[in-house]
């Protein structure tokens, strides 16, 4: 028993100092001064870092400032309500992973509903408890010191790829342009957003595995000898295995793999053949193959639109290519030349 209350007192330290150490900060967002002197008193008295607003636009302009690490956000507000500005931040990639907890009145559940539809993490009724605040602080902000930790894992990585990249003068920019064009031919097919944004990561991390191949492999261009090739081809398995134990890009996963293979099959590592090969690795590789063809290489110089156009399309009527997406990938283009 006694030994049990003393666990449960250090482990409030724990938070209390946790919470000091690493300047977890709070954004309050309430147009009631009686509710935010409260609740920021509660919070501070924890060691949280408190900043408050009282409407959702200068809620909009603290969180640009300086992001916070949580957000609770009253439902009712002059001007924009609480559920505009949790649908707003969830929308935006820059903010989606802050977590907001809702604060709704106690009996109103059509409040929560709405509040699950605009997509906060959790849900406080007044008048709030501290011990309900303090738990739900402390567990949101948990997860978010997990989700921060898996962003820097997933930076790291881009990193990786950019300096793999940046190891062959040749094919500067290109990953980047990779996610461009390939993220447009995305939305072009009207694919949903998850796969748009695995075929924006594709276009960085597709040649991660390269990381593996020595130098003087890499930069020799085309006149690979067979055992040359043997370790080439590897790739994209290499790839595939850094980026595996990362939940966040398993869409990604495929692009990485199957980039090499043909539709014919003659293609790399597992000979897949036509629609077999998943369809964002197709798509990366027709972007690929445009970029390849439209810049210089140690073995051939830069052609232009139309060379590209003619040679692609000859690659895939010899069954190297997806002749559809070729297709579709020149009229995207022809579109995009007519807006501009
Ligand atoms: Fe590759």
């Amino acid at each position: 028993m006694h030994s049990m209350a003393k666990t449960a007192s250090s482990s409030a330290v724990v938070v209390e100092v946790s919470g000091r150490r690493r300047g977890q900060r709070i954004l309050l967002v309430d147009d009631n001064p009686n509710n935010i002197l409260l609740t920021r008193e509660l919070l501070s008295s924890r060691g949280y870092e408190v900043a408050s607003v009282d409407s959702a636009e200068a809620a909009q302009q603290a969180i640009q400032k300086q992001p916070p690490d949580l957000i609770l956000l009253d439902v009712v507000l002059p001007g924009k309500s609480g559920y505009e500005l949790c649908r707003e931040l969830k929308e935006d990639p820059f903010t989606r992973l802050i977590p907001v907890v809702m604060i709704t009145g106690l009996t109103d559940r059509g409040d929560r509903i709405r509040g699950i539809e605009a997509g906060a993490d959790d849900f406080l009724s007044k008048p709030i408890f501290p011990e309900e605040l303090f738990a739900r602080v402390h567990s949101l902000l948990k997860l978010k010191e997990f989700t921060d930790e898996l962003e820097s894992v997933e930076v790291v990585l881009f990193t990786l790829a950019l300096g793999v990249e940046a190891r062959d003068p040749y094919t500067e920019g290109h990953c980047n342009r990779l996610s461009v064009y390939a993220s447009s031919l995305g939305r072009h097919l009207q694919l949903d957003e998850e796969s748009i944004t695995a075929l924006k990561r594709g276009g960085v991390l597709h040649d991660l595995g390269k990381i593996s191949i020595p130098d003087e492999i890499l930069k020799k261009g085309a006149d690979l000898t067979p055992a040359e090739w043997g370790i080439m081809k590897q790739h994209p398995i290499i790839g595939e295995n850094i980026c595996k134990p990362l939940k966040s890009l398993r869409r990604v996963l495929p692009i990485i793999r199957s980039h090499h293979e043909h539709w014919n099959g003659s293609g790399y590592p597992d000979g897949l053949r036509g629609h077999d090969i998943p369809l964002l690795a197709r798509i990366l590789q027709v972007v690929d193959v445009y970029d390849a063809l439209r810049t210089t290489r140690p073995y051939k110089p830069a052609l232009g639109h139309e060379k590209s156009r003619q040679t692609m399309e000859a690659e895939a009527n010899m069954g190297l290519w997806d002749r559809e997406l070729v297709q579709e990938f020149f009229t995207m283009l022809d579109q995009q030349q007519r807006a501009a």
